[in-house]
């Protein structure tokens, strides 16, 4: 006490020795003293591509599973790492059965079939690949667009069954629909990477672009000179030709059902490439039928792999549906495969969350390390400096992965292994549960 005045003992300093965003998990034992992590692809088979990418940090499995069913319990109990596609979904009480997991990365940039918030948790980084296939998907979205204006998919189609179209009058009645785009406008619902790639090209086929994304601050419109509205129904209201491009999440199921077709211009165009969940496929279906929606363009659909014959759009004869191929080419596939091999081996090698460059759900982390965590492990440097995985030789990615910091006993350079290693057929040595290791086929 002096003069007075009560004692303040000065704030607490930051502790240096936490990391800023914590996983409650902890960091992925991956040292000399640690045996292997185990990374499992969930529902694939093929590592051919993953396999040079992460075998000198990891053992790479496979499951080849629909659910966690089915999934091996040596999986279940030991993978810290978890690389899926879309076809396995991941709810909290699946996400509960995994007892080491760490990170998931999902090969792919919608990650609606992964309970996020959950996972966050329970201590888990959700990770995607967000830009493998913009182009592609802008692509296929145009093509789809341009397919609905000049009706190439049903002209191509009655060729080939036959019809023969002879003089202006036979052309007539076959081409009837197609029209002109100049001067049409094209509503985009949700401008994120492949919504802008999308305005960008519809805008040199003339098409009057508008877009409505309610969580994007003012100005890109301006960036990108097209024009924005703040209601989707003044989007609906406007549009000639509706495409959706806004990720599936709580809020949006259904965006499109039978009262917001009603805001629709009569005999307006449909476009998804999105997600399925985003229509409501049975109000679509009766739209289709009484011409309130021209035609429509389905890339995704609510039940995938999806079957037309058992879905409430069969009998529309004006829809193109097509198998959730928008982002597929050959190159956007190995790119895809690549970068989520890359993040699982920043998770491996770095630290979670931080070392991770896509993860979606760090506000999800709990802040606090529960009592007794120990956070000694500081990660180590990933060579491959977070870029996508420049080789696409495998022989290649193992001779230039061999200069890279190990973190398992084999610490030092890997011989080249020859590109047949990798991609010779995988072969099961548990049941349920297909192993590869490092210099082995992918088992
Ligand atoms: N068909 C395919 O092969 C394929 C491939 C890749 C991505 N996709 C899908 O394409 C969509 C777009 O991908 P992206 O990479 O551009 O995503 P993105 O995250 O970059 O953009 C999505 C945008 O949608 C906006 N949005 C969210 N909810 C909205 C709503 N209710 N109304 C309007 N806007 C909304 C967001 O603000 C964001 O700007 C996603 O659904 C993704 O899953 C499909």
């Amino acid at each position: 006490m002096e003069n007075g005045r009560s004692f303040q003992p000065p704030p607490k300093r930051p502790r240096h020795d936490l990391p800023p965003t914590m996983s409650i998990r902890g960091p992925i034992p991956n040292g000399p003293m640690h045996p292997r992590p185990l990374i499992a692809l969930l529902d694939g088979r093929d590592c051919s591509v993953e396999m040079p990418i992460l075998k000198d940090v990891a053992t790479v499995a496979f499951c080849d599973a629909q659910s966690t069913s089915e999934i091996h319990e040596k999986v279940l109990n030991e993978a810290v790492g978890a690389l899926m596609w879309h076809s396995i979904t991941l709810t909290k009480e699946d996400l509960e059965k995994f007892k080491s997991l760490r990170v998931i990365v999902r090969i792919g940039s919608g990650f609606d079939n992964v309970d996020v918030k959950a996972a966050g948790e329970f201590g888990i980084a959700v990770c995607n690949v967000p830009g493998y296939g913009v182009e592609e998907v802008a692509d296929s979205t145009i093509c789809l667009i341009l397919n609905l204006y000049r009706r190439t998919y049903w002209l191509a189609n009655m060729i080939r069954e036959g019809k023969k179209v002879s003089g202006p009058e036979s052309l007539r009645e076959a081409a009837a629909g197609s029209a002109r785009i100049r001067g049409d406008t094209l509503g985009i619902v949700g401008l994120g990477r492949v919504g802008q790639a999308v305005a960008l090209r519809a805008k040199v086929f003339g098409f009057n672009v508008i877009f409505y994304d309610p969580y994007l601050p003012d100005g890109v419109e301006k960036s990108l000179g097209i024009t924005r509205v703040y209601t989707l129904q003044d989007l609906l209201f406007q549009s000639d030709c509706v495409t959706l491009h806004c990720n599936l999440n709580e809020h949006n199921h259904h965006l499109i059902n039978d009262y917001t077709i009603k805001q629709m211009r009569p005999g307006a165009f449909l476009v998804n490439t999105a997600r399925g969940g985003l229509v409501d496929e049975h109000a679509l279906a009766a739209a289709l039928k009484d011409g309130r929606v021209r035609a429509s363009a389905l890339d995704v659909h609510e039940n995938e792999p999806f079957v037309l014959a058992s879905s409430p759009l069969k009998d529309c004869p004006n829809l193109i549906c097509t198998p959730h191929s928008s982002f597929y080419s050959e190159q956007s596939l190995t790119e895809l495969r690549e970068m989520a091999a890359g993040e699982i081996r920043r998770a491996v090698v770095g630290r979670i969350p931080d070392s991770l460059r896509n993860c979606v759900n760090k506000e999800y982390f709990p802040t606090k390390a529960p009592t007794g965590m120990r956070y000694a492990f500081t990660g180590y440097q990933d060579g491959m400096n977070g870029g996508p995985f420049p080789y696409p030789n495998p022989a290649a990615a193992v001779g230039a992965l061999g200069g890279v910091h190990s973190t398992t006993p084999h610490d030092h350079p890997q011989p080249p292994v020859s590109h047949s290693n990798h991609q010779s057929a995988p072969h099961s040595t548990e049941p349920g549960n297909h192993m590869a290791k490092e210099g082995s086929d992918v088992h």
